[in-house]
Parts: C-alpha cells; sequence; structure tokens
C-alpha cells in the first residue's frame, strides 16, 4: 500500500520497546477525549504497552509524518487480555482463541478524515489473516449515552469506519471497566465488542 508522504512502519516484540513514550503521548492525548475520557499516565501507559512488546503475535504499527509518530494501531490475542475483559467470550460462538483484539487505532486530530484510519486497518487486517491462526478480529467502543454533559457538538464517532471494514457490532457483548476520569476518579465504563469473521485460518 502506499502511504505517500507518511511512513509505515511494523514493530513487533522488543522492537516497540523504544518508542513506548511516543505512543504513550498518543494514546495519553487522544484518550482525553470524549467518548474515552480517560486521564492516563505515563507510567501506566507504559506498563500497559509494554505486554504488546512480550505477548506472543502481538503487533503495533505506527505511522509517521517525518520523524513523528502521528498514528498507531495496536493488536493481540485477546487471549492475551484479562479475564474480565474476555468474559463474553467464556462461552458462545466465537472461541476467545480463535480472536484477535485490537487494542486501539488513533490519529491526532490534523491527520483525521483522510482515509489514513482506514488504511491502517486494512494493513491491520491483512497482518493479522497473515498470521493465519485467528478466526476473527474484534475491538471494543465506549458506549456513552446520547446526552452526556461532555459530548462535543461535533463529535464524530468511529461507527462509519468500522461498518465500513466489514466490523458488526454486537451490544449483546458489552463489559465494563475502570479506568481513571479526567478528574482523576476511577469509574465504570461501559465497552461493547465490534467482530468480523475473517476466512483466513490455516489450522485444522
Ligand atoms: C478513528 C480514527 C483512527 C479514524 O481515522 P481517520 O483517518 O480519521 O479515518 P478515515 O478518514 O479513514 O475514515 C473516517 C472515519 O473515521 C471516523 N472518525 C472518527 N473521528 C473522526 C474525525 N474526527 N474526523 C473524521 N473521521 C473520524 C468516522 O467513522 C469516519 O467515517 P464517517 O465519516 O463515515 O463517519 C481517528 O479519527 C481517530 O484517531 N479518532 C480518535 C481516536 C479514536 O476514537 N479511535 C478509535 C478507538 S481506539
Amino acid at each position: 500500500m502506499d502511504w505517500g508522504k507518511f511512513k509505515l512502519e511494523l514493530l513487533v516484540g522488543q522492537a516497540v520497546i523504544p518508542y513506548l513514550s511516543e505512543i504513550a503521548r498518543l494514546r495519553i492525548t487522544i484518550f482525553k477525549e470524549f467518548p474515552y475520557l480517560y486521564k492516563g499516565s505515563e507510567d501506566s501507559e507504559t506498563t500497559y504497552l509494554q505486554a504488546y512488546a512480550k505477548a506472543p503475535d502481538a503487533c503495533v504499527f505506527v505511522v509517521r509524518d517525518g520523524t513523528t509518530i502521528i498514528g498507531a494501531i495496536t493488536g493481540v490475542p485477546l487471549s492475551e487480555e484479562p479475564a474480565a475483559f474476555t468474559a463474553p467470550f467464556a462461552s458462545g460462538p466465537y472461541p476467545l482463541d480463535t480472536i484477535y483484539y485490537l487494542g486501539e487505532v488513533l490519529f491526532f486530530p490534523p491527520y483525521r478524515g483522510q482515509g489514513l484510519g482506514s488504511r491502517l486497518l486494512k494493513e491491520f487486517e491483512d497482518h493479522v489473516r497473515a498470521l493465519g491462526r485467528y478466526k476473527h478480529f474484534a475491538c471494543a467502543t465506549v458506549v456513552r449515552t446520547e446526552n452526556h454533559p461532555l459530548r462535543p457538538s461535533d463529535y464524530h464517532p468511529i461507527d462509519g469506519l468500522l461498518i465500513r471494514a466489514g466490523l458488526i457490532r454486537h451490544p449483546e457483548f458489552r463489559v465494563t471497566l475502570p479506568w481513571p476520569d479526567l478528574d482523576g476518579n476511577v469509574t465504570e465504563n461501559m465497552m461493547e465488542f465490534w467482530i468480523k469473521e475473517l476466512h483466513s485460518l490455516n489450522r485444522p
């Protein structure tokens, strides 16, 4: 895929370590926004991201403008995530070990709405297919009320992006996760899963 003036880089295993703090900054900055409203710290982010250096099959793609990381996508087998998060998959039609989880896809605001997110999602999906071990890929979005007081009037949900990429919303698969709000208080936040079936499982 031609990334024009941007540079795409795939980081796996220990290769992600030198970029942890730059990716942490991307997450901290963007996850302050609605609908996440998450107050991250460099310490908690670095710990979270270190899992991507250790987990088998984890991946991080970064997109650069010059030398600066302006976007990223992260992924890990869903079975590597904490049990509280994967509880909806404990039984049912989507066995945990067949699912690859998209942790986040992020671009700084000036780079949004130009097709970069869709291209990065496609690169990600191609990578997951090439791994050959996963039958589905999934992500989770934050559920907020329509009249949430912090919803910006120009808020742009990511549903269109996910639907165009072929993901299907599964409101029956929901979890609540605690995280620090912008004021530092830890509250429970509801997330729901989206799933796409892949057709490239290379195992019996
Ligand atoms: C979601 C995101 C990665 C999409 O990247 P992008 O380059 O803007 O996406 P594209 O230009 O390929 O596609 C546009 C789609 O992205 C979504 N989108 C989300 N926020 C957007 C914004 N501020 N501007 C434009 N599109 C946005 C919409 O679904 C949009 O589709 P639509 O116009 O049909 O509604 C990017 O907008 C972003 O970083 N948003 C904030 C972080 C986030 O919500 N990440 C997803 C969950 S971790």
